[in-house]
């Protein structure tokens, strides 16, 4: 028997983005903004939104997921586990990983939701990696996913400019070479708590007619302050993680951080000493999707991709929570 570390391969990714755009353009004429105010602060020219009656978060992981098994050719009777990572589930319970189980025909399969908001495709990648490495576990998918439009309020020209809908999914199996990921550095820190959060709707201010009243259903951001914390502990953390595997930027093949806006991930690229063409972004395109934006950046580059490439993925978002991960990528397309 080998003593050999098993490790977990992304195997496959698959992304999905509703066909609604929302552009700079049009949100002029329902805020008081700019596509250049909105250019230069953030990066984003437009976003996609999950439009129509009894659309959740779980449409956009039903549709990630069932392109995965197809594209990958699995039977969903052999997926093990589905881990959703979302702030935007169909329910406070069951959990949204449950819903996308069913419809996808994964019936020996079990689920659960990690809510770690930006961070949580992160935080669930990790968290399915183990399952894969203690062996117990052969086909384990993480989704990350959000419908943020469905707690936005779209007076506030401060929030609704940043978010839009969307997901991606991977698919995790043993990996077969020394391929797979690599390690993962992962933080909180919950006294950031009231900068970024949704305000009501939970155990401790449940829904009432003073918090629909007061809008406290909807995305409350500190937007500067978070900023400031973002630009900084995205950057430590990543330049940790090369630190703590050796990584010379000339090592690194790509960057693929959470889109929340294009300054932060400058930052971050600039810390980590890795040019422009090794930085990967489509915050133009989609805005921030909150668990989505890593998994839905790793469909759309999935072409660049080669085998053995050293990725490094990096994420800071409410809780506050904040991670990075090292990956080398499994398979030639
Ligand atoms: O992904 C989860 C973690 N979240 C983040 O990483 C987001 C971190 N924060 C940010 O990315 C930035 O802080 C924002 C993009 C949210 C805002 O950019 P900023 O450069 O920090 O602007 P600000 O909030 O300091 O606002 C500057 C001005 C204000 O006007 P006054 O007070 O200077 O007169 C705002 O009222 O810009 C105004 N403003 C807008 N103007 C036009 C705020 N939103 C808008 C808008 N259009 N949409």
């Amino acid at each position: 028997m080998s003593s050999k570390k098993l490790r977990a391969s992304i195997t496959g990714v698959h992304g999905y983005v509703p066909d609604y755009i929302l552009s700079n353009s049009e949100l002029e004429t329902l805020v008081d903004t700019t596509d250049e105010w909105i250019m230069t602060r953030t990066g984003i020219k437009e976003r996609r939104i999950l439009k129509g009656d009894l659309q959740g978060t779980s449409v956009l992981g039903i549709k990630c997921v069932k392109g995965l098994l197809e594209k990958t050719n699995t039977d969903p009777k052999d997926i093990d586990l589905i881990i959703c990572a979302t702030v935007t589930p169909d329910m406070f319970f069951p959990s949204t990983s449950n819903l996308i189980a069913d419809k996808v025909g994964a019936s020996n399969s079990y689920g659960f939701d990690i809510s770690a908001a930006c961070s949580g495709f992160i935080y669930a990648l990790s968290t399915g990696s183990q399952f894969i490495e203690a062996g117990t576990h052969k086909k384990v998918i993480v989704v990350g996913a959000d419908k943020m439009s469905s707690i936005i309020d779209y007076e506030d020209r401060k929030n609704c400019v940043l978010f839009g809908d969307g997901g991606g999914a991977v698919l995790l199996e043993p990996s077969s070479d020394d391929t797979g990921i690599q390690d993962y550095l992962l933080k909180s820190d919950g006294s950031g708590s009231d900068m970024l959060c949704l305000k009501a709707g939970g155990s401790l201010r449940p829904a009432s007619k003073d918090t629909i009243k007061n809008k406290e259903h909807y995305i409350y951001q500190e937007g500067s302050s978070v900023f400031k914390f973002a630009v900084t502990n995205m950057a430590d953390i990543s330049e940790e993680i090369m630190k703590k595997n050796n990584l010379k930027a000339d090592d690194i093949a790509y960057l693929v951080p959470h889109q929340a806006n294009k300054r932060i991930i400058d930052a971050t690229a600039n810390r980590m000493g890795v040019g422009p063409d090794k930085v990967l972004l489509n915050i133009e395109r989609y805005g921030n999707t909150t668990a989505g934006t890593i998994p839905l950046c790793l469909w759309d580059f999935e072409k660049k991709f080669k085998k053995g490439d050293n990725l490094i993925l990096a994420a800071f978002g409410g809780g506050f929570t904040w991670g990075s991960l090292y990956l080398k990528w499994s398979y030639n397309n």
